[in-house]
């Protein structure tokens, strides 16, 4: 396993990969690793001949009350993870080669970032977009792979790379979940023992909608009122910035559910900022 720590070496090492026919399996990642992460390496392991797997804590994607600062970061025990997994290669840039003095340009998915997340944390998914464009003209995988726990990212990433003809496949790989439920994340780290027992009820209110939707409600609206009722029941809840049921596509609020749905909630507890999803297909609703 190699670390690479420049962009410029990291791309002559890809491009030299490709000429000799090899494919590049690409995971972007902030690093303080945990199975959620692993799963998309091992995807990318079995799909691909070479893997690079970049951990970057990206400034430009945290609002300025945000947690850049305190985002957890685990160089060795992340490394060690990596070694395990038989990872070929660790991108780990420079923040000042990345973003070096001069720096002026920046992607900007239109609409569908201003929705969910993109509401309540606004420049977030322009910093997501460019730091994801960089990286990808850096390493240049022929696939990246992106977690569904993050839904509107890949879906935002996806369109990026249409609209740009980056000829490049984005794959979205399932959440991996804590065996409560709680789908892991690197902020899991910021909760208390109490507000872990609580976080609990993210997963508990997405299933009990997708329950009532496969009861056959198809009231959007009242569904999304039962998910909020029960979320701010819980006393370690303190701030709700979304739930209900979106558009999987725009992700614009659905007042009635006749084709796939997306469950999506984002809640704080205390200052830790939690989010979740789950899609719901025709098929699924069935099941
Ligand atoms: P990060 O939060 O480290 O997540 C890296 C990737 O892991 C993302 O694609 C995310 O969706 C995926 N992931 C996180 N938790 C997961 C879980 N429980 N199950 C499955 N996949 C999971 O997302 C980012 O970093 C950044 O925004 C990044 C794309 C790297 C750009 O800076």
């Amino acid at each position: 396993m190699e670390t690479m720590r420049i962009p410029r070496i990291m791309q002559d090492t890809s491009k030299a990969h490709i000429l000799h026919g090899r494919t590049i399996g690409f995971v972007p990642t902030m690093g303080a690793l945990h199975e959620g992460h692993l799963s998309l390496i091992r995807m990318a392991k079995q799909e691909n001949d070479i893997t690079v797997v970049s951990m970057f804590v990206n400034p430009i994607q945290f609002g300025p009350s945000e947690d850049f600062k305190q985002y957890p970061r685990d160089i060795d025990g992340d490394t060690e993870k990596l070694q395990r997994e038989d990872v070929d290669i660790i991108f780990m840039p420079e923040i000042s080669l990345m973003y070096p003095e001069g720096f002026l340009t920046y992607v900007n998915v239109e609409k569908i970032s201003d929705r969910l997340c993109g509401a309540f944390r606004p420049g977030h998914f322009k910093g997501v977009a460019t730091v994801v464009t960089k990286l990808l003209n850096i390493v240049k995988p022929a696939k990246a792979y992106f977690g569904q726990k993050d839904f509107q990212q890949a879906i935002v990433i996806k369109q990026l790379v249409r609209d740009l003809d980056m000829d490049i496949d984005i794959v979205i790989c399932p959440t991996v979940r804590e065996r409560d439920g709680l789908a892991m994340s690197s902020r899991n780290a910021y909760l208390s023992i109490r507000q872990r027992e609580a976080a609990t009820i993210i997963y508990k209110c997405l299933i009990e909608a997708l329950d009532m939707i496969k009861s056959g409600i198809i009231d959007a609206g009242y569904i999304k009122r039962i998910m909020q009722d029960r979320l701010l029941k819980e006393a370690a809840v303190s701030g709700l910035d979304y739930a209900g049921v979106y558009d999987p596509v725009t992700f614009a609020e659905l007042s009635e559910i006749e084709g796939d749905a997306l469950l999506a909630v984002a809640v704080k507890l205390g200052d830790t900022r939690l989010i979740d999803n789950m899609l719901v297909t025709p098929d699924r609703r069935n099941g």
